[in-house]
């Protein structure tokens, strides 16, 4: 417990130390910050203000100044009334001409309006519009005033710019009692017809133009009063309603517009042409789509050849490389030509046959110990040949790094003699190399000669190794004899 409440008085401490710090970091440039008197290194706030943020931006109204209850101080030991009220407690609210704290402002727009209390923002009466509320509305009893703009809006059944005028709509014909505002015009029921809706159109089944009276015909009837069916065949066409004639959607023919497309052919009129399509099967009599394409092709209608270096089923596959980089045949994937000694449709072939070159119509010389290149034609010789026809040998110096050591054992003489001779004959070239080295090797150009004591050395050595093989040649010799 008491670890716990160390750590949480640590927590206390730090959260003070930094609230402090962020608090005392006032704007040099801020309102009412000033050079504290002590010490001018320090900013604190001007005397009379608190700080806010980075600002010293609230008035204090202390000791004799403070303010009362309902009191704001608005300035260093200024007290108002809130907007809106004034008197000893701030209690009573301003007459309609004033606003502001203490009721300090005249409102603009009395009485023909009232002011907000923060703002001083007119609110215009009913019939007065305008910034301060000077202009009298001109809408009949039956509108409103717009404040800003001052025109009318209609209550229903009332039209014209001050809604002075009733509608009268016809029960029966219209739709409602209301009109539009500018041209009185009411909203027929489907069938009537007029500015208040009287006339009962003369179209048969069908609608007629609410201004005019023109009959409107629905599908499938024609003539001026709609009242001649259609022979078309309606979920393909339409009918033309002044003279009957049947107008084709795309993908359809035939005076009834009931017969589709022949295989090959799309669209408005038939007057298209199927792209591609995989196996020669035939496209949408509408829009021309293919459900797959010919190889070669590419498109929703597979009218769009491949696009460049590409060919085959769906475009996929990448064109060879033909003379040039010329593009192959979209369809084949074959090359026009190829590039000088190759041959074959995707040009893949090198030239064959003693032939090279472009288009391999170049015979080759004879080559003797050789093949022709293809590009070229020249001879490739065979190792060990050379020459234009590769007809001479070619003669090379063979470095012959091979050296052979023979060891000849024959019985124990010779074990004997490999066992010790090598050895020795090891530990002697050891020796003598370290000799040369550490009694110095020929330090420059002048003095070659060896050092005395290190040929001396070298001397004696030679002469004890000499001795040592003397004795064991004899011994073994001994041996040999004896066995
Ligand atoms: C009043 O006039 C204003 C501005 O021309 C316009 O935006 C507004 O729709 C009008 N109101 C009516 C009811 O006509
Ligand atoms: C594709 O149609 C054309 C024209 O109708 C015809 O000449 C061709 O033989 C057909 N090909 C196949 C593979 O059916
Ligand atoms: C392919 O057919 C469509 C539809 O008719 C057309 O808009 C487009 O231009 C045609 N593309 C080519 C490359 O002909
Ligand atoms: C190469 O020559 C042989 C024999 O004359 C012939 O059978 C073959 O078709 C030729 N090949 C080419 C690629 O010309």
């Amino acid at each position: 417990n008491l670890v716990e409440m160390k750590l949480l008085l640590q927590a206390v401490g730090a959260l003070l130390c930094c609230s402090l710090s962020s608090l005392n970091t006032l704007d040099p440039k801020g309102k009412n910050v000033c050079r504290s008197l002590r010490d001018p290194s320090t900013l604190e706030c001007c005397t009379g203000w608190r700080q806010e943020g980075k600002d010293c931006t609230i008035p204090v109204c202390e000791g004799e100044q403070a303010c009362l209850k309902n009191e704001l101080c608005v300035k260093p030991g200024v007290c108002r009334c809130p907007p809106g009220y004034f008197g000893a407690h701030c209690k009573t609210r301003c007459p309609s001409e004033f606003w502001d704290s203490d009721c300090r402002q005249l409102c603009p727009c009395y009485p023909y309006g009232r002011c907000h209390p923060v703002t001083g923002e007119c609110t215009c009466n009913t019939n007065r519009w305008g910034p301060l509320c000077q202009f009298p509305c001109r809408c009949a009893r039956h509108g409103h005033c717009d404040p800003i703009y001052g025109n009318c809006t209609c209550d229903e059944g009332w039209w014209t710019s001050t809604c002075a005028k009733p509608c009268q709509c016809m029960s029966g014909g219209a739709v409602g009692p209301s009109c539009e505002q500018l041209t009185g015009r009411c909203q027929c029921h489907r069938g009537h017809w007029g500015l208040k809706c009287p006339v009962s159109c003369n179209c048969y089944m069908s609608p007629c133009n609410q201004r005019t009276g023109v009959c409107e015909c629905d599908p499938g009837w024609w003539g001026p009063s709609c009242d001649r069916r259609c022979n078309c065949d309606l979920t393909h066409s339409s009918c033309d309603p002044a003279s009957g004639q049947c107008l084709c959607q795309p993908g359809f023919q035939g005076p009834y517009c009931n017969k589709p497309c022949a295989p090959g052919t799309y669209g408005s009129g038939c007057m298209m042409s199927c792209g591609s399509c995989k196996d020669n099967q035939t496209c949408s009599v509408i829009d021309g789509a293919c459900a797959a394409c010919d190889p070669g092709w590419k498109g929703t209608q597979c009218n769009s050849s491949c696009p460049f270096g590409f060919y085959g089923d769906g475009c996929k596959q990448t064109c060879p490389h033909c003379r040039k980089n010329e593009p192959c045949d979209p369809e084949t994937g074959n090359c026009g030509s190829c590039e000088p000694g190759w041959t074959g449709p995707r040009c893949e072939e090198a030239c064959s046959n003693g032939t090279y070159g472009k288009a391999c119509s170049f015979l080759c010389k004879p080559c003797v110990s050789g093949r022709c290149h293809h590009v070229t034609g020249k001879c490739i010789c065979e190792p060990g040949f050379q020459g234009e026809s590769c007809e001479s040998e070619h003669i090379h110096l063979k470095a012959i790094t091979c050296l052979c050591v023979c060891v000849c054992s024959s019985g124990i003489r010779g074990a004997v003699l490999a066992g010790v001779l090598v050895p020795l004959l090891l530990l002697l070239l050891a020796v003598l190399f370290c000799c040369l080295c550490c009694g110095g090797g020929p330090a420059d150009g002048k003095d070659r000669s060896l050092p005395h004591f290190s040929l001396q050395f070298y001397v004696h050595l030679t002469y004890a190794l000499h001795q040592t093989l003397d004795y064991l040649k004899s011994g073994v010799s001994n041996t040999h004899t004896h066995t």
